[in-house]
């Protein structure tokens, strides 16, 4: 992890003080640069036609020439604002790029409609055989717009009837399960049985393979007497026989859907190929995973909770028909969620939405025992039993040799990325990829938003503070979101929404998030190091999750920089460390990690990647606890950030950008026939190989290219126009564009904090960020030119091909 926060803090200090001296003299500049920003997202949509008419109505004043000589589209001289206002000048400037690179580009290939994050594209079409009482198809397309849709319909059908709402529930109808068509409608004959998950040839097959290379490796190396250290993976043979997770027949009490594939999942199947583990995790959604306890539908102001009250799918719940008999062909599920919300108020009453939150001590203080016996002592509802019943477990079996891992992620045998997802909802790897920071985007977000509406308190942590701290976004290489929480929390979350799925407010986007709770809550300490984390929340589309830890008071040894501070007496004592550190106030998680109750309390309200969220009111204590000794580096993972732009680059693109600045922007400009240039800006893998491997070792890494430190204090001192050239790049372009608002805030909202100043103002009157990125669904649908009506057709279409083919034989 970065160790370097000492040098942030500094520089965000430095640029403090240049910028509230610099403020001071062009207050009403800042005012007025807010005032067009309000008026200019009104007005931009309009044909710049428009928009030179409106500009005559209103020149006169200082505003106006000002806003002229940004939207005036033929005044190309914006030299006196790259001196008042460098930065505006900067967005101007890649606007106007933006605007000559769609010019350019033909209408299919431009990438760039992922910069307008409105949802849209809502309305879908009945499927016919919910229309007339032509018999069901066995299967379905997955289209989120169609479940929310068609529920949201329900619970407001409901909700005149009755508050307590309860509906069916069918993972089928949730997750995509597409994969397992072709073994749902295999005749019975043909079936696959559980052999097809068998990974153990697999594994012998990875293992000889690897040992092979290894051998022909070290090989080379002897010739070559290169003594490096050869790292080799130990490669643990943990591939279980299918019938330890995996049954041909489903028992029949399972059964909800008309036809099953030969195999049917129960438990998580340990170490597999990526193929295997996709479709495991899905059978196991098919065939065996209970429904979760309930559903909490955000809004954006509150929410709504139903229970459970069975098992079945849409295909035979009657839902979509009562729909079709009340409403018709036409589905729009935000339609359908404006009447919801219209109709019926949302749960508004734990909505935490103070600036500042005291956390009571008491939130630190957990007492099992007093819990069982309070839970004991009454009539108990099935959350609270559940809830019961795992105290009880998890404190027999921390009692009683230790207790097993409760998280289950998909185990690779060739990839440790696998360990980024939960396996019940893995659909193969992304990290990196688009998908995956869409994904994360809306993990945090809707996080934030699920636990804040209802009384959860809750902060960002670790990995994810510090990147909050740089830009108050993600770092663009981090693989895993970390959130802490009050035990207490823990406590509430665990009796009130363990099993629970949380759908995203449809206005943001249709993510659909599943809290997991674990088991031994009542183990404060790291014990056997199986259970660092406490609770997933986990985005059933890919299995990606939020890592959810407890603070709380424990038997942990007390840090050495915090016993320090210990009376005498307490000192003296061997052991006692629970007694120290409730002395001390401080409370760890069960990784270890300490923070005391004056670093953490009050948690104060921010944004983060443009949510409500709140973070420790002494955050930089907090960093430099985990994060000290401020390295000299200028970067990290091979990023570098650049404070003018207020982003985490690529290193790999500075140093093309550096090297050959005249390739990269013929690179980045298309000819007037919209025609890319063929050269590449990039160095071959000839010239890399020399460059990286002058002793030509076959087996060497080729790795991205690095910059030397004085070449970095270069990047990060780049000019305005110098970055307007940088972000000729297409992906560069959408990423500033997209988060430069959002980060703005963030840079000022920052700079007071670390000037002791109160945002207490900014976060009260700031604009609502929706969210900075595409919605994920919306985005694969759009990447792959699909529609859900299509999706419907290929369905019906598999299915009459395999019952002709049926009739054949
Ligand atoms: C399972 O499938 C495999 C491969 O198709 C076949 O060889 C085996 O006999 C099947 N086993 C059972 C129990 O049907
Ligand atoms: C959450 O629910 C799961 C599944 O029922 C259960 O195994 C686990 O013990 C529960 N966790 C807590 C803290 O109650």
């Amino acid at each position: 992890m970065i160790q370097q926060s000492s040098r942030i803090i500094q520089y965000f200090k430095k640029l403090g003080s240049r910028l509230f001296h610099f403020r001071k003299k062009n207050l009403q500049l800042i005012l007025i640069s807010s005032l067009i920003f309000i008026v200019t997202t009104s007005l931009i949509s309009y044909q710049s036609e428009t928009i030179q008419s409106n500009l005559k109505i209103i020149k006169g004043n200082y505003f106006d020439s000002l806003f002229l000589r940004i939207y005036d589209e033929s005044n190309n001289d914006l030299s006196d604002l790259q001196l008042e206002d460098p930065d505006l000048y900067l967005d101007s400037k890649l606007k106007r790029l933006l605007k000559q690179k769609k010019q350019y580009i033909n209408q299919e290939d431009d990438d760039y409609w992922v910069l307008d994050t409105e949802i849209k594209d809502t309305k879908i079409q009945i499927p016919t055989y919910y229309q007339n009482s032509q018999s069901k198809p066995i299967t379905q397309p997955f289209d989120p717009r169609f479940t929310l849709g068609i529920y949201y319909h329900y619970l407001n059908q409901q909700l005149k009837i009755n508050s307590n709402v309860v509906v069916p529930f069918n993972w089928y109808d949730w997750v995509d399960l597409s994969d397992l068509n072709k073994h749902i409608l295999a005749p019975i004959s043909q079936k696959a049985n559980c052999s097809i998950l068998d990974a153990r040839w697999d594994n012998h097959v990875y293992v000889k393979e690897k040992e092979k290379n290894r051998k022909l490796e070290e090989e080379w190396k002897k010739q070559h007497e290169e003594h490096k250290e050869n790292q080799k993976r130990q490669d643990r043979i943990e591939v279980e026989n299918p019938n330890q997770f995996c049954l041909n027949e489903l028992p029949e009490s399972y059964k909800e859907h008309s036809k099953y594939p030969g195999f049917n999942v129960f438990e998580n199947p340990g170490k597999t190929t990526l193929e295997k583990a996709i479709l495991a995790g899905k059978s196991y959604l098919y065939s065996f995973a209970p429904p979760p306890e309930s559903i909490v539908f955000l809004t954006r102001e509150g929410s709504y909770e139903v229970g459970i009250d069975s098992n079945k799918p849409l295909l035979s719940n009657n839902l979509p028909e009562i729909y079709y008999q009340n409403s018709g062909s036409k589905l729009d599920v935000l339609k359908e969620f404006t009447r919801l919300t219209k109709a019926h108020k949302p749960n508004t009453h734990r909505v935490l939405n103070d600036y500042l939150l005291n956390i009571p001590e008491e939130s630190f203080k957990f007492k099992p025992d007093e819990i069982i016996n309070q839970l004991e002592s009454k009539t108990l509802s099935k959350n609270e039993l559940s809830y019961l019943n795992s105290l009880k477990y998890s404190k027999f079996k921390v009692e009683n040799g230790g207790p097993p891992k409760y998280f289950r992620e998909s185990r690779l045998l060739d990839s440790v990325l696998g360990d980024h997802y939960d396996w019940r909802f893995f659909n193969g790897l992304n990290v990196g990829t688009k998908e995956h920071s869409l994904t994360l985007h809306r993990l945090i977000r809707t996080w934030l938003s699920f636990t804040r509406k209802n009384g959860i308190m809750t902060w960002i942590a670790h990995g994810s503070l510090l990147s909050w701290y740089w830009n108050g976004i993600a770092f663009p290489w981090d693989n895993d979101i970390d959130v802490q929480v009050p035990i207490m929390d823990l406590h509430k979350l665990s009796l009130n929404y363990n099993q629970t799925l949380i759908v995203e407010d449809p206005e943001d986007g249709f993510g659909r998030y599943f809290l997991d709770c674990g088991t031994f809550i009542t183990l404060r300490e790291k014990g056997n190091g199986n259970n660092n984390i406490d609770a997933r929340f986990i985005d059933i589309d890919t299995g990606l999750y939020i890592d959810i830890t407890a603070l709380s008071e424990s038997d942990t040894p007390t840090p050495e920089e915090y016993a320090r501070t210990l009376s005498e007496d307490l000192k003296k004592l061997d052991g006692w460390y629970w007694k120290k550190n409730a002395f001390l106030k401080i409370y760890n998680c069960r990784d270890n990690h300490f923070s005391s109750h004056s670093d953490l309390s009050p948690l104060i309200k921010t944004l983060v990647e443009g949510e409500v969220g709140y973070i420790p009111q002494k955050y930089t204590n907090v960093l430099t606890k985990e994060y000290k000794n401020g390295l000299t580096n200028k970067g990290h993972s091979g990023y570098i950030f650049l404070p003018k732009v207020r982003l985490w680059l690529k290193e790999e693109d500075l140093y093309y950008f550096l090297k050959d600045r005249s390739k990269w922007v013929d690179y980045y400009t298309p000819n007037k026939d919209g025609i890319m240039k063929s050269i590449s800006y990039k160095l071959s893998n000839e010239e890399i190989q020399k460059i990286q491997n002058p002793e030509g070792n076959p087996y060497k890494k080729i790795t991205d290219m690095k910059l030397k430190d004085s070449e970095k204090e270069q990047a990060m001192n780049l000019g305005y126009d110098d970055l307007i050239e940088l972000f000729k790049n297409d992906d560069l372009l959408i990423m500033k564009l997209s988060t430069t608002s959002f980060t703005k805030f963030h840079e000022d909202e920052i700079i007071k904090l670390l000037h002791d100043k109160s945002t207490y103002k900014m976060m009260k009157e700031h604009k609502d960020f929706t969210p900075l990125n595409y919605e994920p669904y919306l985005y694969k649908l759009r990447k792959h030119g699909d529609s859900y009506e299509s999706k419907v057709d290929r369905f019906l279409q598999l299915e009459l091909a395999y019952n002709e083919e049926q009739e054949q034989n």
